[in-house]
């Protein structure tokens, strides 16, 4: 199982949001859903060996986090716009402490970024993906592996202390600041190179 955990740390965590202003009124939405796709689109099919974990830290409503599992989702589409109406109705149901699902693999809960990565590291490596790390390609990764990363900001020192108290590996994909989508993309091809 290969994870992504994207912190947006103004994205909507309400669906009170224009699909058309993804990139505006919704804090840089439009980043994570981009995520979404380079974490689950093959050429003629779904990952289903990934999940994303979207952690929406704007608004009101905060935190929510937005789960999406591979190998149960449907109607997954490529273009952002779809994509976003499905969170957008992750986003729109009415959460208390349980974790719901709003469509086949979709959900979504009130959890923290804390809460995700705390529960994620007894059962999964944890690797901080971050510029100043070690080379990715020197780095080993199980079976088992869960990528953190954030949105067009990076973690707030306080989000940094807390992943690094877990003891994660940190790694660098390369020499320059990516977007956050192609940070995926390089990801899943490390893996898929490697066979895991
Ligand atoms: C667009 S970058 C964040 C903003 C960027 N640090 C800046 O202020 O210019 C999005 C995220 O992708 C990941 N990232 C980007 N480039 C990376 C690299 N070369 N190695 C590892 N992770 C990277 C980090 O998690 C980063 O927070």
């Amino acid at each position: 199982m290969r994870r992504f955990v994207v912190v947006g740390h103004k994205a909507a965590s309400s669906g009170n949001f224009k699909l058309e202003d993804m990139a505006g009124g919704a804090g840089r939405l439009d980043i994570l859903i981009r995520c979404i796709n380079s974490a689950f689109f093959l050429s003629h099919s779904i990952r289903k060996d990934a999940e994303i974990y979207l952690v929406m830290l704007g608004g009101e409503d905060a935190p929510k986090t937005v789960r999406i599992v591979g190998s149960e989702v449907k109607y997954l589409n490529p273009d952002e716009r779809s994509t976003g109406a499905l969170v957008r109705n992750a986003l729109m149901m009415d959460v208390e402490d349980r974790e719901m699902r709003s469509s086949p693999g979709i959900y979504v809960s009130r959890d923290s970024f804390y809460d995700v990565i705390n529960r994620l590291s007894a059962r999964s490596k944890i690797v901080y993906l971050r510029e100043n790390g070690v080379d990715v390609q020197k780095a080993e990764f199980p079976e088992d592996v869960t990528f953190v990363l954030s949105d067009n900001q990076d973690l707030t020192s306080q989000e940094d202390d807390t992943l690094c108290s877990l003891n994660p590996a940190i790694c660098s994909l390369g020499p320059y600041s990516y977007h956050a989508d192609h940070c995926i993309i390089i990801i899943n091809n490390e893996l898929d190179r490697r066979g895991v």
